[in-house]
């Protein structure tokens, strides 16, 4: 009998309006090996999948009995979506429900990485903490920053706001004009005059080391960039090396380019906050986006067009 694959664990209760269906659930919490991708996928009508499951063009063919893909996040970047347009599966994913936890998180670490909370936070662990000095741990003071948002969709605009009640500057980039006071079109001069920079752009061929050694070295040396997008939308290496030669401020990363490992020269640079991928870490946030995953596949399965498709094609020709 055909089943949904679900490939983590999900918080509990997720999958109840699934109850009347087949689920095969991986429920160690430890991701499927690709080749377990591949085994399992086969005689699965439903794919519900996570950031960090690998679903190319050979996980689709292999899944020839596949009718929808949902992916519980909003970045789909690890879904080949053309390989699953050319076998006619619809892809889905959970964008609005996380802007605010996301905002919440990159603002977290515009704060901690201008104010060098990790390494003052290490030094008290550590012991090594002499003891107030006037000169400590002294940092970028956000009350008249300019921060330099990099892509103006939801969450950068969620960014934004919370920006503005710290009492700083806002600009912004993205693809195209945002019609919003505060747009440059240009980014390396964005990135030029920005005492902070927040990325908020999905991973693409083009924005996959959109922030390059080049870019860093347009950045104040003063500034901090904050990366809660994806790994990849930085060069990490590049990255380290600024932060290590003193070329930019500091850094408050949550995404890396191949997770979980983390770039050693990264893991050693000075004043980088680094969290694990926690961006949209809220109960509340999770349940919303298995929630929306859960209830487009269940549409599918009952022969109706899922909301949060990413794929419209899939449906031309007359699909419900
Ligand atoms: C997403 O939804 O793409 C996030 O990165 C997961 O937190």
């Amino acid at each position: 009998m055909a089943y949904t694959l679900v490939t983590r664990r999900l918080l509990p209760g997720s999958l109840d309006p699934l109850s009347h269906y087949e689920l095969k659930v991986n429920d160690s919490d430890r991701p499927l090996s690709h080749d377990q991708l591949l085994e399992q996928v086969q005689g699965a009508n439903a794919l519900i999948c996570l950031p960090g499951d690998l679903v190319d063009a050979e996980v689709i063919e292999a899944g020839t009995t596949l009718s929808v893909i949902a992916t519980v996040s909003v970045g789909f970047d690890h879904i080949d979506l053309s390989a699953a347009s050319r076998s006619g599966i619809p892809v889905c994913h959970t964008p609005d429900v996380l802007d605010e936890a996301t905002a919440d998180l990159a603002f977290g670490l515009i704060i901690a990485a201008a104010r060098r909370m990790g390494e003052a936070e290490r030094d008290l662990r550590s012991l090594s903490w002499q003891g107030w000095a006037v000169d400590q741990y002294l940092g970028l003071e956000l009350n008249g920053a300019t921060l330099g948002i990099v892509g103006f969709g939801r969450i950068g605009k969620a960014v934004a706001r919370r920006a503005l009640g710290f009492g700083m500057q806002v600009i912004h980039h993205s693809r195209h004009p945002s019609g919003e006071a505060g747009y440059f079109p240009d980014l390396d001069q964005m990135l030029s005059i920005s005492d902070v920079v927040s990325l908020h752009v999905p991973l693409t061929e083009e924005t996959r080391h959109l922030i390059d050694a080049r870019r860093l070295a347009l950045m104040k040396d003063t500034a901090v960039l904050v990366n809660t997008s994806r790994g990849a939308v930085v060069d990490e290496e590049a990255l380290a090396d600024a932060l290590t030669e003193g070329r930019i401020f500091a850094a408050g990363i949550d995404v890396y380019e191949q997770e979980p490992s983390v770039h050693p020269k990264l893991l050693s640079a000075p004043r980088a906050v680094l969290l694990p991928h926690i961006g949209s870490a809220t109960t509340a946030t999770r349940t919303a986006m298995a929630s929306r995953a859960v209830a487009d596949v269940k549409a599918v399965l009952e022969g109706r067009r899922p909301i949060y498709l990413l794929n419209p094609e899939v449906f031309a020709g007359g699909g419900s």
